[in-house]
């Protein structure tokens, strides 16, 4: 009978289980409600291990940080491939990544690293500084002026601002034979339209991952196709400035893949939602805390106007441009906190890796625990963001939190006295850990530091409270929040 209506029963040995009431769906809806409340209360009753079936799958939901080892170290009878490529097909709708499938031999982890880390990172750094500041002074986008308050909701800002600047950073600028001011419009109307298409797309990602299909969303499905469409070989050949990412994933789809072109363009298409989806609500997070907290708004600023000075540059909005290097953006270690203390009370990434046999889960703790053939481990970080034991009043914005007595970045946390090697997981962990974290973070440093130096800004209500996460990405990255906030801005006045 349990084999019959699809429950499972614990086995000795096994975390216990929660099948949920509903058959297929399981606990799925329990735990899509507020996955931080659902996880704490099953530790509570279970302890740091259990199982729960979400929409058909077995979940062992790990919550000891102490043993998150066992699972983040890349050990033989753990697979992180199978849910990520498979997640992406589903989608995205190119074929299979997994060189087991047949499509490819492209390390495509390979191609991340080296071309979004250490030696790819200063032109991608400087091309982004380069378009911030075009489109946060001279372009149509912004248009701040000296004399008069311009109003917009931050998210909006952020989103059009680091948007436009992160797509033309990754996918460079039209070649074009017009003159440079019908270049500039056309550019602008391609970018807008990648947006507008990029946000109706975005909306119904958690359905997608869910596992419904594309075509049952007309038009989130046409708004896939035609961001696809824009990046067809034949148009990515005719841009300028094209990032090493996504110029490399162009010759290697077509050295080791047998990709249609579609196919192609679609692979282009998950990077473009990579490399935006996260850090779009991020920089919102970072700005709206920032503008809300006047401590951390006299901090971040000192330290911006100290690393001008050093570096012998003023902010003119007629003036030259400015430009920081990958060290000097590293330096700013206010900013560097400022930001993680965003992340820390926005992210909710959920980590998986899946069982490739049947093995015994070694916790810190000495228990082991039996674990079956193609079941799901999963690490939910909010976990570790929200215990007080490890941040102190895990509810509240302290700007300062990432920093020590020193002013330099503070890595040292502790939990029941014992010092935890993680703490703060936004971008993953392990082999599946964010490639493109340190782009970034200088990317929303590059954003803030322009902002900083441009702009007086304020928000329209110095008391609003902060808009409540919107819970339907939860597992999927950073939450966006569920409203907009208005703030006003302008260009700030020289003495
Ligand atoms: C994967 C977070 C920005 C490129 C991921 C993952 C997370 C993440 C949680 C999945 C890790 C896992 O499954 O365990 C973030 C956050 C960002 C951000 C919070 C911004 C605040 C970026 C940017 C880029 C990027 C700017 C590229 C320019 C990627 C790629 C992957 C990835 C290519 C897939 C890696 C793979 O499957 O091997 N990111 N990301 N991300 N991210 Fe980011």
């Amino acid at each position: 009978l349990w084999l019959a209506v699809g429950i499972r029963r614990r086995n000795p040995g096994e975390p216990p289980v929660e099948n949920g009431l509903i058959p297929y769906l399981g606990c799925a809806l329990q735990f899509g409600a507020n996955p931080l409340q659902f996880l704490r209360s099953r530790q509570k009753k279970y302890g740091h291990i259990f199982t729960c079936k979400i929409a058909g799958q077995y979940f062992h939901f790990l919550c000891d940080p102490f043993s998150y080892h066992a699972v983040i170290r890349q050990g033989r009878h753990l697979d992180w491939m199978k849910f990520h490529f498979a997640t992406s097909v589903k989608v995205f709708g190119h074929d299979s990544f997994d060189p087991r499938h047949g499509y490819t031999t492209e390390n495509l982890h390979q191609t991340f690293l080296k071309t979004l880390q250490g030696e790819a990172l200063p032109s991608l750094i400087d091309a982004m500084m380069g378009h911030l500041q075009d489109i946060m002074l001279d372009s149509d986008t912004v248009r701040p002026c000296a004399e008069r308050w311009q109003v917009d909701g931050i998210f909006v800002f952020c989103y059009k601002v680091m948007f436009e600047s992160g797509y033309l950073t990754l996918f460079g600028k039209e070649l074009g034979r017009d003159k440079p001011q019908a270049r500039q419009a056309a550019q602008r109307a391609l970018v807008l339209n990648a947006l507008e298409n990029f946000k109706e797309f975005d909306k119904i990602f958690p359905a997608l991952v869910a596992g419904l299909p594309i075509h049952v969303f007309k038009s989130a499905h046409s708004a896939r196709e035609n961001l696809a469409k824009t990046m067809h070989a034949d148009n990515l050949s005719n841009r300028e400035n094209v990032s090493d990412l996504i110029s490399m994933r162009m010759i290697l789809n077509d050295s080791l893949s047998t990709f249609n072109d579609i196919s192609k363009a679609r692979t282009h298409v998950a990077l473009l939602w990579a490399s935006q989806a996260n850090t779009l609500p991020a920089t919102f997070w970072s700005l709206f805390y920032l503008i809300r907290s006047p401590d951390a708004m006299k901090a971040a600023r000192e330290e911006v106007q100290k690393v001008l000075q050093s570096t012998g540059q003023q902010a003119e909005p007629n003036g030259p441009r400015l430009t920081l290097t990958r060290e000097e953006l590293d330096n700013m270690h206010v900013l560097d906190s400022v930001i993680k203390e965003a992340m820390r009370l926005s992210s909710a990434s959920m980590n998986v890796r899946i069982a490739k046999e049947n093995f015994l889960l070694h916790l810190d703790n000495q228990e082991a625990y039996q674990i079956r053939k193609d079941d799901v481990i999963a690490l939910y970080p909010p976990m570790l963001h929200f215990d007080p034991e490890i941040f102190e009043d895990p509810y509240e914005y302290k700007y300062d939190r990432f920093l020590d007595e020193d002013g330099q970045e503070k890595n040292t946390f502790f939990r029941g006295g014992r010092r935890l090697r993680y703490y703060y997981m936004p971008f993953g962990s392990g082999v599946t850990k964010c490639p493109g974290r340190f782009f970034a973070i200088h990317e929303i440093k590059q954003f803030l530091t322009l902002a900083l130096s441009y702009f007086e800004m304020e928000l329209l209500d110095p008391l609003v409270k902060v808009p409540p996460l919107d819970q339907s990405r939860a597992g999927l990255g950073i939450l966006q929040p569920t409203y907009d906030v208005d703030f006003r801005y302008k260009l700030k006045s020289r003495p």
